[in-house]
This record gives structure tokens, C-alpha cells and sequence, in this order.
């Protein structure tokens, strides 16, 4: 049976926390807001608005529209610098096994992802070619957990949502994937990730056998 498999990308295919951090590090460094690698990981899936009031709110500092609009673009200019160094070796261990894999076995491939940069990064580390849509923060109005950028792969591929599965480092994103009726998997921590179907430190844990399972598994 044909599925599709819905991949996130920061934190599942590679991993760019450590790059968005150097940005919001030194954006907060600027308005004398401390910001640490804890509260780093609170920005996972969340998108660069929300992220940003969030650091604002953190730092109990209000700005005008214009520096907020302003500081985005800041942020950001400094993420791309970071970024266009990236290359293939920074693709997290064993994604393209799994990526070749599921090709082979001829299922659907979607990326789903709230960066407006996903685009770019594919192209960095040359897996562009491997899916078969991509969904990313310019083609969605809602962020996650609202399912908005998942059910919009899934569309785009013509395959029922209790037929996909995501695979997702962020709560955010496991419950976005739950919330569309589809398989959640969790890459991380599985204590922070328990509201997922299944759980992986990483992708070297998922076995081709387990792939195969879900061939044959809906959402129930
Ligand atoms: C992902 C990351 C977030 C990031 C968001 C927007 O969800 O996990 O940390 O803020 O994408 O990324 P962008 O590249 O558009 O700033
Ligand atoms: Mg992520």
C-alpha cells in the first residue's frame, strides 16, 4: 500500500538549533536579554515570530513594529551566512538510508517544515530530489501544532492523512501530526516526545523492518 512519509527538517534532517541559537543569541545579546541554550530548545518547530516574542517576553522588553520587523530580518541575514556553509556531511546520521529506503520501496516523500528556509537547506545538503512535495513556512498560515503544513503534503501527494506518517523532533510538531490523523514519530527524547506513536533517539534506531510494519499500519 502507498503511504507517504512526512519529514520535518530542523532537528530531523539536520541539525540547525545550533545555528538559529547564534542568531537569537546575539539578536538578545543586543537588547541585553540572556538567552541560553535551554531556552534555545523551547524554539524548536516554533516559528521566527512566535520565536522571537517569545524572547522579548523572556527578556520583559517591548519593542515598535519597525524593530520587530527589523530585527526578523537581522536574525535571519545572520541564519543565511550560517547556512550557506552547510553541506552534505552536516545530514544527520542514517537519514539517507531511510530516505533510499522508503524510494526503493516506492512511498510517497513530503518535507513538512515551518522554516522559510527549507528550501535552501535541502539544496545545501543535496537532497532536493529525494521528495516528492515540499511544504514549508511560505506555503503555510498556521504553525504547529496546527496541522496546516502536514495536511497540505499530504494533499499535495493525493494520500489520505491515516495513510502518512511524520517524523518529528519538536512537540509541537508530534502533535500537529496527531491532531491530522496521521503516524507520529518522535526523533529525540522520548520523554519529551511521549505523546508520539513511537519514539527514536535518532534515525541509526529505526530498523527497515519497522519501515515495513508501517506499510501495512493506519492511524487508528
Ligand atoms: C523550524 C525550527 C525553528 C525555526 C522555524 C522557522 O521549526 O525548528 O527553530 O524558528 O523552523 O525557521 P526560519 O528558517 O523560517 O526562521
Ligand atoms: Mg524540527
Amino acid at each position: 500500500m502507498k503511504k507517504a512519509f512526512i519529514f520535518d527538517l530542523d532537528g530531523v534532517i539536520v541539525d540547525t538549533a545550533k545555528y538559529h541559537f547564534l542568531a537569537w543569541q546575539n539578536l538578545a545579546n543586543s537588547l541585553s536579554i540572556s538567552f541560553s541554550e535551554e531556552q534555545n530548545e523551547q524554539l524548536k518547530g516554533v516559528s521566527r515570530v512566535r520565536s522571537l516574542e517569545k524572547i522579548l517576553e523572556w527578556g520583559n522588553k517591548t519593542i515598535s513594529e519597525e524593530e520587530f520587523t527589523r530585527l526578523m530580518a537581522e536574525k535571519n541575514e545572520e541564519y543565511l551566512t550560517y547556512i550557506s556553509r552547510m553541506d552534505t556531511s552536516e545530514i544527520l546520521p542514517d537519514v539517507p538510508r531511510i530516505l533510499n529506503y522508503l524510494i526503493s520501496k516506492t512511498q510517497a516523500i513530503a518535507l513538512g517544515s515551518a522554516s522559510k528556509n527549507a528550501r535552501i537547506i535541502l539544496d545545501k545538503v543535496e537532497l532536493t530530489n529525494k521528495f516528492n512535495t515540499i511544504v514549508d513556512g511560505t506555503d503555510v498560515s498556521k504553525a504547529k501544532p496546527d496541522p496546516e503544513v502536514f495536511l497540505i503534503g499530504a494533499k499535495a501527494l493525493d494520500i489520505a492523512p491515516e495513510d502518512c506518517v511524520v517524523f518529528e523532533d519538536s512537540v509541537a510538531g508530534v502533535q500537529a501530526a496527531n491532531i491530522a490523523n496521521m503516524i507520529s514519530i518522535g526523533i529525540g527524547d522520548a520523554k519529551v516526545l511521549h505523546e508520539a506513536d513511537y519514539v527514536f533517539k535518532d534515525f541509526t534506531e529505526i530498523k527497515e523492518e519497522f519501515l515495513d510494519t508501517l506499510l501495512t499500519t493506519e492511524k487508528v
